[in-house]
């Protein structure tokens, strides 16, 4: 079947399973690690790493807190079956210059090595205001403007890997968003008993913006009337991609900051209050503004606080969930 994939697949899937065990040559899952969470594909066992530079069609992430290579493992299930996957160390994003195909290769690929499911992981930012930082979402809708209106990975000649005009009302797989609460309830995550807005896992719609800069606070405001929970730089490529060529998807969102729906200081009022008050316009016009400012050593900072909670939910998933 190698010789009815695209040619570009069909090589890529041949430079990896040349450099991995024939046990590892069909993963079950496909994991793709959000700004630093890549522990979670670093602990499988017996892994086996394949450098992207490497494998032909692959590109470079340029990110901080990105590595860049496919691990190849198993994740044990509680009766101590041993489920092979793949992980990808480090992804691809529009804002480092690459094409909306390029981001998805792995996806492609994960889906080529004989995936039935990816779980996609991110660090976003939080618009939903009952939201706190370190929340974890299962996400179950998307909200993005540049697949909406270009920037998707499906433009351009269709893949045969699947159909021309895939719906993505369904993206968000049901039966392993269930599997990912009762992990979390099981491994006591979750109080059932306490409304949603109290849990630290959570659910929630993700809005995709190309990046890289953070959202100006219009942006914010316009993104949370728009129906938003929170928002990132990733993950919707992928998941479009997978949907196209059937594999199941789960995605999982932490919330590494909480993102600014407030109006800017006021210039005008902080001089007339300084003149009134007879000093001048104070030095502090603009801190909270700073202070309040996203900056990506802090998304990397909770995504390291986090990643062994994620980590543990998602090997909880893949070991007792059965595709
Ligand atoms: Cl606030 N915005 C975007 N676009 N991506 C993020 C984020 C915010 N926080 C983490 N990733």
């Amino acid at each position: 079947e190698l010789s009815e994939l695209p040619a570009e697949f069909a090589q890529a899937v041949e430079a990896i399973r040349n450099a991995v065990p024939p046990a590892l040559h069909r993963p079950v899952w496909g994991i793709i690690c959000g700004s630093g969470l890549a522990t979670l594909g670093q602990s499988l066992l017996d892994k086996v790493e394949v450098p992207y530079s490497s494998i032909p069609g692959f590109a470079q992430s340029s990110v901080a807190g990105h590595k860049n290579s496919l691990a190849f493992g198993f994740i044990a299930s509680p009766s101590g079956k041993k489920v092979p996957v793949v992980a990808a160390l480090g992804r691809f994003h529009l804002y480092e210059g690459y094409t909306p195909q390029q981001c998805v290769f792995p996806t492609r690929v994960m889906r080529c090595l004989g995936a039935k499911a990816i779980i996609v992981t991110n660090a976003s930012g939080g618009i939903n205001p009952t939201y706190e930082v370190g929340d974890i979402l299962a996400l179950h809708d998307h909200l993005s403007l540049p697949t909406l209106t270009a920037l998707n990975p499906l433009v351009g000649h269709n893949l045969s890997l699947g159909s021309r005009f895939p719906p993505t009302s369904d993206a968000y797989d049901p039966a392993l968003r269930l599997a990912f609460f009762s992990e979390a309830s099981r491994q006591g995550l979750l109080n059932l008993s306490k409304p949603k807005e109290e849990q630290s896992v959570r659910e929630g719609t993700y809005a995709y913006v190309s990046g890289p800069t953070y959202e100006s606070r219009a942006e914010c405001a316009a993104l949370r009337q728009l129906g938003a929970d929170c928002v990132g730089m990733s993950t919707v490529p992928e998941i479009l991609a997978a949907r196209h060529c059937g594999l199941r998807v789960l995605a999982i969102s932490l919330i590494t900051n909480k993102v600014v729906v407030t109006p800017y200081a006021d210039t005008f009022a902080a001089l007339v209050a300084a003149q009134q008050a007879g000093g001048s316009a104070g030095e502090d016009v603009g801190a909270k503004d700073q202070k309040e400012a996203a900056n990506h050593e802090e998304v990397l900072e909770v995504g390291k606080q986090k990643s062994e909670v994620i980590k543990k939910l998602v090997e909880g998933v893949v070991g007792s969930f059965v595709l």
